[in-house]
Parts: structure tokens; C-alpha cells; sequence
């Protein structure tokens, strides 16, 4: 969502004589665009801020300057304490304000001092969006939703990004059209809880995220649609297993975080679904579809968890047999109610379990992967690889492959014979 919103901020800025550049060094302007999720994130910022002060007093000295902005979800979270910490910052905008950034620039001209802008107004975010975004290359995101009402007690999404809001059927249409105009053959519906869509269509009427997939999969010139990130409480739409079964561009991969695998943590955490509930609607996607492949995030060491509701996650992990998994330590976030819990689990062990996991979640990715080998699967190539000559795209599942081949094949699919798997990649030869 954060790389989606920062193309969107260089679009907005550059009909006010702004390009993007991707170094700070001599910028008119510097945005951090920021993530408050977990603490690690959210201290980058200053760290990040001091380091680009030292290039907004070096252009200063030469009779220029630089505008820094702070964005996201730490400006909405800290507000005017940033400038107390950071007093050099000039403008502080939430993630529902960034359209008012030509204003707030206006205003720290006029008014000589900082501006902040901190209002949660989605409807007019996406309204005064640009119509003539930039390109976002072959694969592309389109956001279709915001905001999350679920509040998991570990979670500062709905303190941050507010409300969940869902944008108009007709505007999503639009963003799409244009994306596959300017060469996107992927597109990825985002939302912090995709699966809540609720969109108005044309006619009034809502539709549901399957429907809305339903539609988009005939757009012409689109190759693969895939959406992201879904909250097991709100797969009820029975419109999106209809899809799964019957769309071939509807990838058949699926983001499903569950976070733990002990009813008691997840009760905790307040999810609002049990792990059985998880487990029988994972079966109803693999009914619908059986090589859906899914991905997952977990959060270890939430407070009170013991060795037993922990072991319930690694054997989650194993019992659903994911193609990827991301594993995160649980951090306390100011404001959110887990964080005044007692019972928080020492660092040490949760340093101890977030390794023990991630072992096995590799050992799961590689199992996953090894699967392949030997297969023919169409990879859409996205980008040049990491050495010379080689370039890699992605499989229907997600997973990253790399091919001996030239520049030119980017943007294509092309059928590839799968010839070795690790922990997180594929090698392949084309098909000829
Ligand atoms: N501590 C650790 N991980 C967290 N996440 C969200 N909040 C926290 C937190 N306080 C993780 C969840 C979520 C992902 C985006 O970030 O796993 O799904
Ligand atoms: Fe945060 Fe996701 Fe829970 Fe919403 S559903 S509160 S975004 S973890």
C-alpha cells in the first residue's frame, strides 16, 4: 500500500514541477513515506530523517533548500511530535490527506512554518487522484479498499489508515484500463482487508470483491489479477470461490493471514476465527480450485503465549503446507490494547521462536517449490535478474523464477521448464 500511495504522491506532485528521483542528494523535496506496523519500522524514520537533515543543511549553506515531508502511518500516528523530535521537517500528512500535499507546500511558503495535515477524508483521496498516473511497470497495483474495522488488539491499521472505505467500482475500472494502457499485464487489487470490498457500481447496487474480479478478468490485454490482503472473517462471499473455480486469469494464490495457530492467542488477539474455521475454508478454496497455493503471516511471541499455543503455530505451518510465509516478532504499538497486556513474552524467547519458525516455514517454501521442478508453468517476466544475462519473472503461485535470457522477453509470458527449487526461487530453460 505504501508503494502504491508513493506513486501516487509523485503523480500528484508533478504537475507542480516535480519529478522523482531515487536519491535524496539535491532534491527539492524529500518524502519519507513511512510504516508504523512495528516498532523496527517506525525508529527508521528518525534515523532515515537525520541522515537527509545533514543534505537539507549542505543545500542550505549553497543558498537552496529542500523540503522535507513526513508521510504514512508514523506522521498519522506521532502528528506534531515529529516536529518536536525533528524540528528541520516542514510538512507531516497522513495516509488519508496525501491529495493535499500542492497545499500544504503552499502553506510552509506562505506561512514561513510547518503544516500538518492529519484528517481522514478517503472519499476525497480518490477523487482528486490524478488521472494520468504514471506507469507501475508489468505488474501493477490498483487499491479498490482502505482502512480496517477488524481491530485485532495487536494491530495499529485502524488507528492509521481509519475506517475501512471501499472505492467505486467505476473508478477501480478506470485505474485498471489505464495500468494495462501503459503496459501492466498483472494487476493486484490492494486493501488492507480486500476481501471486505463493498464497492458502488454503476447502478447503484454493491458489489462484492468476486464480482468485481468477475468484471475485471474481461478486460483485454489483462493477463493476471491477484488481490491482497484478505481476513479469513470476511471470505463469506461465495462470488469469489465461483471465480477462483472458473476466472483463469484469477491467479490461484492466496494471501491468508492467520497470525497464530492456537485458539487461545487467536481469541487474544481478537481475530474473530478459530483455527478450524481457517483450516475448512482453506479446503473450500483447494475444493474450488486444487492447486491453490496460499501465504500467510504470523506474529510470534504474543503476550501470553506459551511453548504449547507456539507449537500450535509451527504445526499450522505445517499442516496447511503454504508456498510463502512472512514471521514477525510481536511488537507492543503504542495505543493498541495487547500492548498494555501483562505477560509479555521476554525478547530472548521470541528471538528463539521466530527463528525455530522461520526454519520451518523455509523447509516448507523449499518442499513447496521442490514440487515444481520438473514442470512447465507460464512465467510472466517482470524485471532484469540480479546477474548478468539472467532475467525473472513469476510462476502462477508467486514464486520467483530466473532464466538465462534477454531483456526483450520482460513484459512477456513465456512457458518455462522448471529445473531446480531452493528456499525461495526456481531456475528454469524456456520451453522453444
Ligand atoms: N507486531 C508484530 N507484527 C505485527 N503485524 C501487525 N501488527 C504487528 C505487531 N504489533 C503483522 C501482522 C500483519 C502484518 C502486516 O504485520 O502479521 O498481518
Ligand atoms: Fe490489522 Fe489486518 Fe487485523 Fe485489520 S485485520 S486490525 S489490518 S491485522
Amino acid at each position: 500500500m505504501n508503494v502504491y500511495d508513493s506513486v501516487k504522491m509523485g503523480d500528484l506532485l508533478k504537475p507542480h514541477g516535480f519529478s522523482l528521483h531515487d536519491a535524496p542528494e539535491g532534491a527539492d523535496m524529500v518524502i519519507l513515506n513511512t510504516c508504523h506496523i512495528r516498532e523496527k519500522a517506525s525508529e527508521k524514520v528518525y534515523s532515515e530523517l537525520g541522515r537527509i537533515r545533514k543534505e537539507k543543511e549542505r543545500l542550505q549553506k549553497d543558498g537552496s533548500n529542500m523540503v522535507i515531508a513526513v508521510a504514512g502511518c508514523v506522521a498519522q500516528a506521532e502528528g506534531e511530535e515529529i516536529f518536536k523530535r525533528a524540528p528541520f521537517v516542514d510538512i507531516v500528512v497522513g495516509p488519508q490527506s496525501y491529495q493535499n500535499l500542492p497545499a500544504l507546500l503552499e502553506e510552509i511558503k506562505r506561512k514561513n512554518s510547518w503544516a500538518i495535515d492529519l484528517d481522514f477524508h478517503h472519499e476525497a483521496k480518490f477523487d482528486t487522484m490524478p488521472e494520468d498516473s504514471g506507469s507501475q511497470g508489468v505488474s501493477a497495483f490498483v487499491s479498490v479498499q482502505e482502512g480496517c474495522d477488524k481491530f485485532c488488539h495487536f494491530c495499529v491499521v485502524p488507528y492509521t489508515r481509519g475506517a475501512e472505505f471501499s472505492r467505486k467500482v467505476s473508478d477501480i475500472m478506470r485505474e485498471t484500463i489505464r495500468m494495462i494502457a501503459m503496459g501492466a499485464k498483472e494487476i493486484t487489487l490492494l486493501g488492507q482487508n480486500v476481501s471486505a470490498y463493498h464497492g458502488t457500481s454503476e447502478d447503484g447496487s454493491e458489489w462484492t470483491l468476486g464480482l468485481l474480479i468477475k468484471h475485471l478478468v474481461k478486460l483485454k490485454g489483462l493477463e493476471r489479477l491477484r488481490y491482497l490482503t484478505s481476513h479469513p472473517r470476511d471470505m463469506t462471499d461465495e462470488e469469489l470461490f465461483t471465480v477462483h473455480a472458473t476466472e483463469e486469469k484469477l491467479m490461484p494464490f492466496l494471501h491468508l493471514p492467520i497470525q497464530s495457530g492456537s485458539n487461545k492467542i487467536l481469541q487474544a488477539m481478537n481475530r474473530k476465527h478459530t483455527r478450524e474455521f481457517y483450516l475448512d475454508l482453506i479446503a473450500k478454496f483447494r475444493l474450488a480450485r486444487p492447486d491453490m497455493a496460499f501465504s500467510s503471516d504470523f506474529i510470534v511471541g504474543y503476550p501470553g503465549e506459551t511453548e504449547e499455543d507456539f507449537l500450535d503455530t509451527i504445526s499450522i505451518v505445517r499442516e496447511v503446507g503454504y508456498a510463502l510465509c512472512y514471521s514477525f516478532k510481536y511488537s507492543p504499538r503504542p495505543g493498541t490494547p495487547a500492548s498494555a497486556l501483562e505477560h509479555q513474552v521476554p525478547e530472548d524467547v521470541k528471538d528463539e521462536r521466530l527463528q525455530r519458525l522461520q526454519s520451518v516455514i523455509l523447509e516448507e517454501q523449499h518442499k513447496f517449490n521442490l514440487q515444481k521442478v520438473g514442470m512447465i508453468m507460464p512465467v510472466l517476466f517482470d524485471k532484469v535478474g540480479k546477474k548478468e544475462g539472467q532475467i525473472a519473472g513469476k510462476t502462477p503461485y508467486l514464486q520467483t523464477v530466473i532464466i538465462k535470457g534477454d531483456v526483450d522477453m520482460i513484459g512477456t509470458t513465456a512457458n518455462v521448464t522448471i529445473t531446480a527449487a531452493y528456499q525461495n526461487s526456481l531456475t528454469g530453460v524456456v520451453v522453444r
